[in-house]
């Protein structure tokens, strides 16, 4: 097992695109780890799962099928009213995994994506009940957009296993997210020129074991 990381973590951001399936892309390959995304929305274009299978060249049997693939590129709610469906929770349950790996879980956008009419994606992390990672941007902004997340995790008393910041370096914001939101950075994440398994590898080990 990797050193300070739980089995099983639920990887979410401060927003759609700051890089959750990048990073989850870097601790399924550092972690040789199982992966799964409960809820894609757009399918038309390659899914979360597709493009980690790609890069990471791990066997499909890896990567779970999702619980709900939703057609259009939205929200999860609106996605889901579009195809005259509701999403509920109680049906989405870790899948059995079936080895001994880690496992990474992606949410779909942040924290508060609505999923139905009265719940969020925060109340499917409730439901997981996983440790959360948080991924964050380091550019301008982010100090705002992740102490909001943090504030929200803590008001729900999930478990915060950390804070990894993707993007060029900012020590200035870095040292803000850690010390205003009290929180351990767990990586900072740089550009990455080429995502294949062998940089992916090489970035795990730059950034999540250094010290180790
Ligand atoms: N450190 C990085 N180096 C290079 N490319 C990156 C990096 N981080 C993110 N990207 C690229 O930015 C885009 C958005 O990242 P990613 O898909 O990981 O975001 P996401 O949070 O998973 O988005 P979604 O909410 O759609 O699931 C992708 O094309 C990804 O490859
Ligand atoms: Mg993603």
């Amino acid at each position: 097992m990797t050193p300070d990381m739980p089995a099983r973590i639920f990887v979410t951001g401060t927003d759609t695109g700051i890089g959750k399936t990048l990073v989850s892309s870097l601790l399924v390959t550092g972690m040789e780890a199982e992966y799964w995304k409960p809820i894609q929305c757009g399918v038309e274009e390659i899914t979360d799962r597709e493009w980690v299978i790609r890069k990471t060249a791990i066997p499909e049997w890896r990567a779970y099928p999702e619980a709900y693939r939703l057609k259009h590129p939205l929200s999860p709610h609106a996605a889901a009213r579009l195809e005259e469906m509701t999403i509920d929770l109680d049906s989405i349950s870790i899948p059995p995994v079936s080895s001994s790996r880690p496992l990474i879980v992606e949410g779909a956008g942040g924290i508060m994506v609505p999923l139905n009419s009265h719940q969020y994606m925060v109340d499917l992390m409730k439901r997981l009940a996983l440790p959360v990672l948080l991924v964050t941007s380091s550019r301008i902004g982010t100090i705002n957009h992740t102490l909001l997340s943090l504030e929200i995790l803590r008001l729900h008393g999930l478990e915060i296993l950390g804070v990894v910041i993707n993007g060029p370096r900012d020590c200035v914001n870095r040292d803000a997210i850690r010390d205003y939101g009290k929180v351990r950075i767990l990586a900072e994440v740089e550009p990455m020129e080429r995502i294949e398994p062998a940089s992916l590898k090489q970035a795990f080990r730059q950034y999540f074991l250094k010290g180790n």
